[in-house]
Formats: structure tokens, C-alpha cells, sequence
């Protein structure tokens, strides 16, 4: 949620500007409801900024004769305080001078007692935002010390709530300072020159070298030098690191648009999830592990926490965690699991996913776990965002960079490493599913190339997308491991085609949904395996003929050679032959390719669609 970029250069290169747009058209998917830059020089600051999207700022900062500079600091916004306007867009100045500028992601809590407080102290405000309150307190720190590091580190103290922040000033031309509550912000290390972003898509057009800040510090880097401090002025380190990914991972690669790119990718996110993950004697293993693992034996009970996407991800992970581990499991939206009472202790393995590692329910579902006693292990796809930072336990995903807000190969990576999670559980547990984890990551091993089948056969739904560009409702019905699935494709076409969408459990479809079948109405339903346990098969097949005679269209996918589904279906989407508890990996698939090709059908934007940010990094 807002994308900020900042970047200081030698004299000499003159490219902030370039280097800080390049960084923001890879950012936009935090946000795009306005973007805008600001360019430091020593005689003075210029911004430019405009509503809507990254396009409508490229097309203003052509007009106009911008100066050359070697500081630059840039923002896309997801609106919070304050409408998406010229006005409310970053960068805010600050002081009557005009020579501060200030970007910010995330909110503000006590704005309104500060900006009460600067009113009557004279100082007029130009926008609706919280973060016009932080430029003018920072420009009132940086009148009384004249350094932008202290000026910070004094304003910072006066603020509540989570905020990433970058600042500049033209009597420091060289410098740009960031700070760090709760929302993310990383450091790129390049050879005379030094970059801040969101994350390191922000830069890695031009350094893999990066640097993770810690909780509440602040950051000062000119083009030799990064300094870490924390709020508090004690100096840190930081933690450096290599990027494993680099630019062209975060293009498009041929593709149009980035959700096709990323589906695609989807072989691949599972496979590199399934790496390395076996220790030379054979034992799985997790990627950081800061619990002793007797207290993991003695885990009586397994809560997952994840918001959209992660918690149908987790809601698969139950079914399986609970089948091999023999731990019973819950599954709580996160913002959901704070707020209420839950029965947590010492034994009580609290088990987070999260695409981003900064979704900011997620993670205060983590620390209020964390208080009442539980262990924590995070299932996260970005390195060293605050959520793994956090944990006790760590299991990255490997889907590298997804850009696209709707989640999709992330999706099969969270799936698959909460797979590994249940395995890794169930042999430290010695359960007999534990003595068989060889067998069933054999079969994962087979899982990226079942999915090349499933995307090969994509075309038919392709077609069955354009034709149904008009729908106003489709319903999708699962059971066991395809009820999750079946709220995964309800969910992809609300966010990309903006149709209503609802997922059912197809045993729940007589207690209610039902009623909501007539003649014409589109129906996706997921059917479990014809080998599935406890007969699913045909109590799904059941549920198809129960619809079909009140006038569904049945839109059914279902594995290779399951006949039995062919009387009642007005279409068959095929999917390789899986054990039951790893099909959600392949029969999602089609209903992420389904979602965007009807929102393509219906002329909307794929990769960012209206009103939604990729990383929520806001309550
Ligand atoms: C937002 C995105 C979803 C995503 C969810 C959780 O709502 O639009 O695509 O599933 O956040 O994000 P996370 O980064 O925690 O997986």
C-alpha cells in the first residue's frame, strides 16, 4: 500500500529522475491513485505530482523542464487520509520555505491532535493528508538542528501509528533519510549511489546488494555512505543481503500483463518452493528455525493466519496439516483472530502466510500471538519483511516477485510450502504420514509439470471467458481441499472483473445456495479425485445433476477420465491425476486463467485493478 522510492547519485549522473520513475512504474502495484516525485537541488526542491495513475505523472513530467539532479525521492499512492487528488498526492512540502519534501506509507494515528496543534500555531495546510503534518513537523526539526538525520529522529517521537517515511532537503542536497515503523522499507547498495525502496523491485534495475532496517530506525544515505540509527539514536547495522532475483524477473517478459506472466510462472513457483529442502541426511528442513524443536513435538494445536488469497491458501494447509500431523488445526483471517479472545498458549503454534510479509493484520495477528505465548512460524515469499522477521520459524516461499495485485503463483507456493510444513510437523512427530514425506514430495516433485498440462489445455477457457463477459453472478462449488479452491476462483473474479462471485461448500448447497440456482446461471464446480476418500466423488457428482435440473450452467472441471461427470457437464475442464490433498494445485489453475481472461474480455486492467493494493500495509 504506496510505493516510495528514494535515490542519491553522484553529481555528476544527474539521473535521480529516471532512476526514481523506473522505480515507481515497479512499485505501482502498491498503489495507484496518485504518484508524484520531488527533485532536490541546492537552490530549492521541485515536485511534481498528479491523480490517477503513473502514466498521468510521465505525461506531466514531459511537459514540463524539470532541472537535472542527482537526489530524487518519488511515491505511488493508495488513498487513506484525504481523496485521490492533485492536492493529496506525495510528496508534501514542509516549513514556510518550501525547501523540505516528504513521502508516506501508512497512517498517522494522532494527525489530527498534531495538526491541531500546528493550526494554532499558524501553519496552513494545502491537503487532507496525515503526512502533510509529518512534513511540517520534520521542517520545524530540521529549522532548530539542521540536519535531516536528528530532525527525524526528533520528529518520529511525536508520531503514533506505522509509517514508512523519506525525506529531503535542498540544504542537504546529497542526503535522503527514511524511517521505519511497521511498514516496509529496504536499502540498495549500488557504488556511488544508494537507493530506498518499498522493496527491491524499487532498484533492482541497478543493484542486487540490499539492506533489511529493522523495526523503528532510520536510514540517512548519500551516494557513499548508508547510516543506520535507531529511534532511539543507538547506532545499528542493519542486515545485508543478496537479492536472488533480478529486473527481468520483474518484467513482463513478452507477456501482457503480469497476472498471464505470472500464471505462467507457476511451474516454477512450485519447484523452486520444493528446493533444497532436505538436509544431508534426508530430514526436511526449515529455512530459519529459532524454536527448540522438542517445543515443536509438543504443539497441541495449530492456528493459521493469513488475509485473501494466503487464508485460502491456509485453508487448504488445514486439511492437510490436520491429515498428516494428527494436530488439530484452525485457520482465522487475520484481522479477525486479534480482535476477538483466542484460546492461545505456549503450545499453540501460530502459523502465518503472507505473500508480502507486511500485511499489517497478519502481522499484528503475530504479535498478539507472540504475547499470549505461542510459537510462530511464517510462510512468506519476501525476504526479510517484517512478518519472517518476526517469527520464530521461517518458511520462504520461492515465486519470486509477484506484481500483479490478484495473487496467483503465490498462491501454489504457499499451498506447497504449508505442505512441507505438515510434512516437516509429521516427522518430527514421528506419525506414519511422517515416514512417508519421501513419497508425497516425490509426487510434489512431479506437481510443476502437471501444471504445463493444465496450462496447455487452457484455450477452451479462454473462450468460455469471452462469451461470459456478461455475467453478473458466478457461483463455484467444492468440497474437502476444492472448497478453498472454489473461494479462490469466487475471489479472483471479484477482484478482476468486479462480477459478484461466490464460493460454496458443495455439501453446504442445500442449506441455502441453492435458491440462488435459475435457468442460465453459471456454476464452476471443483470435483474431488474418483479416488477421494469417504465417496466425495459422487456426492459432488450428485450436486452437479441437483443444479443442472434446476437450470445451472455447469461449468465442471474435473480429473482426466472421470466420465462420470459428462451427462451433467455443459463443460469439462480436464486436470491431471493427483492424491486428493495436492489437486488444489492444479484445479485453481483454470480459474485464475478463467478470471483474467474475462476481465481482458471485459477491457479492464489485469494487473491493478480499481480500489485494491497488492500489500496492505494499513489496519
Ligand atoms: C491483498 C491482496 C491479495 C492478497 C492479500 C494478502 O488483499 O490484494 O491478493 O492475497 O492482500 O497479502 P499477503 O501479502 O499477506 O499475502
Amino acid at each position: 500500500m504506496c510505493g516510495i522510492v528514494g535515490y542519491v547519485g553522484p553529481r555528476a549522473s544527474e539521473k535521480a529522475l529516471d532512476v526514481v520513475m523506473e522505480g515507481l512504474g515497479r512499485l505501482e502495484y502498491r498503489g495507484y491513485d496518485s504518484a508524484g516525485v520531488a527533485l532536490v537541488a541546492p537552490d530549492g526542491v521541485e515536485t511534481r505530482k498528479r491523480a490517477g495513475k503513473l502514466a498521468n505523472l510521465r505525461a506531466a513530467i514531459e511537459e514540463a523542464d524539470l532541472p537535472e539532479t542527482a537526489t530524487a525521492i518519488g511515491h505511488t499512492r493508495w488513498a487513506t487520509h484525504g481523496g485521490p487528488t492533485d492536492q493529496n498526492a506525495h510528496p508534501h512540502r514542509g516549513g514556510r520555505d518550501g525547501k523540505l519534501a516528504l513521502v508516506h506509507n501508512g497512517i498517522i494515528e494522532n494527525f489530527h491532535s498534531l495538526k491541531g496543534r500546528l493550526e494554532s500555531e499558524g501553519v496552513q495546510f494545502t491537503s487532507e493528508t496525515d503526512t502533510e503534518v509529518v512534513a511540517h513537523l520534520l521542517s520545524a526539526a530540521f529549522e532548530r538542528s539542521g540536519d535531516l538525520t536528528t530532525a527525524m529522529r526528533e520528529t518520529v517521537a511525536d508520531l503514533h501509528g506505522a509509517f514508512t517515511l523519506l525525506a529531503v532537503h535542498s540544504d542537504q542536497p546529497d542526503v535522503v533519510v527514511g524511517a521505519r515503523r511497521n511498514s516496509p522499507l529496504v536499502v540498495g547498495l549500488g557504488e556511488g549511489e544508494n537507493f530506498l525502496g518499498s522493496d527491491v523491485a524499487a532498484f533492482i534495475g541497478h543493484t542486487r546488494h540490499a539492506l533489511e532496517l529493522g523495526q523503528d530506525q532510520i536510514v540517512t544515505i548519500t551516494p557513499d555512505t548508508y547510516e543506520v540509527v535507531n529511534f532511539d539514536g543507538t547506532p545499528s547495522d542493519g542486515k545485508a543481503y543478496e537479492v536472488t532475483w533480478d529486473a527481468a524477473a520483474a518484467e513482463k517478459s513478452g507477456y501482457d500483463t503480469f497476472m498471464e506472466k505470472e500464471i505462467n510462472d507457476q511451474p516454477h513457483a512450485v519447484a523452486d518452493t520444493l528446493l533444497g529442502r532436505t538436509d544431508a541426511e534426508g530430514n526436511l528442513t526449515l529455512d530459519e528455525l529459532h524454536i527448540d524443536v522438542e517445543e515443536l513435538r509438543a504443539v497441541t494445536k495449530i492456528v493459521i493466519v493469513a488475509c485473501g488469497t494466503a487464508a485460502y491458501a491456509g485453508m487448504v494447509a488445514k486439511y492437510a496439516i490436520e491429515h498428516w500431523t494428527r494436530i488439530p488445526v484452525e485457520v482465522e483471517l487475520a484481522h479477525e483472530f486479534r480482535y476477538r479472545d483466542p484460546v492461545i498458549d505456549e503450545r499453540t503454534l501460530v502459523v502465518s502466510i503472507s505473500q508480502s510479509g507486511e500485511t499489517m493484520d497478519t502481522l499484528m495477528a503475530v504479535r498478539h500471538a507472540k504475547e499470549l505465548g505461542a510459537r510462530t512460524v511464517s510462510i512468506c515469499n519476501t525476504h526479510g519483511s517484517t512478518i519472517p522477521r518476526e517469527s520464530d520459524a521461517v518458511l520462504y516461499t520461492h515465486a519470486g516477485p509477484e506484481i500483479a495485485v490478484a495473487s496467483t503463483k503465490a498462491f501454489l507456493a504457499q499451498i506447497t510450502a504449508s505442505y512441507i510444513l505438515g510434512l516437516y510437523l509429521a516427522s518430527l512427530r514421528g506419525t506414519s504420514y511422517g515416514r512417508d514425506a519421501a513419497e508425497v514430495m516425490a509426487e510434489l516433485q512431479g506437481i510443476p509439470a502437471q501444471i504445463e498440462t493444465v496450462l496447455a489445455g487452457m484455450d477452451r477457457v479462454k473462450e468460455i471467458a469471452y462469451y461470459m463477459a456478461d455475467s453478473r453472478s458466478v457461483l463455484f462449488l467444492g468440497r474437502h481441499v476444492g472448497y478453498p479452491v472454489a473461494m479462490e476462483g469466487a475471489l479472483k473474479l471479484k477482484e478482476l472483473a468486479y462480477i459478484h462471485a461466490e464460493g460454496f461448500a458443495a455439501g453446504e448447497l442445500k442449506h441455502g445456495p441453492i435458491a440462488l440456482i435459475e435457468p442460465g446461471q453459471p456454476v464452476f464446480v471443483i470435483v474431488p479425485s474418483p479416488g477421494s476418500e469417504h465417496g466425495l466423488h459422487d456426492k459432488v457428482v450428485s450436486n452437479i445433476q441437483e443444479i443442472r435440473a434446476r437450470g445451472a450452467r455447469t461449468l465442471v472441471i474435473a480429473e482426466e477420465g472421470d466420465e462420470d461427470v459428462v451427462p451433467f457437464a455443459d463443460e469439462v475442464i480436464r486436470v491431471p491425476h493427483t492424491s486428493p490433498l495436492l489437486a488444489p494445485l492444479l484445479t485453481v489453475v483454470p480459474l485464475q486463467v478463467f478470471a483474467l481472461h474475462l476481465s481482458t474480455a471485459k477491457g479492464l486492467d489485469v494487473d491493478q485493478p480499481r480500489n485494491l493494493a497488492k500489500s496492505v500495509t494499513v489496519e
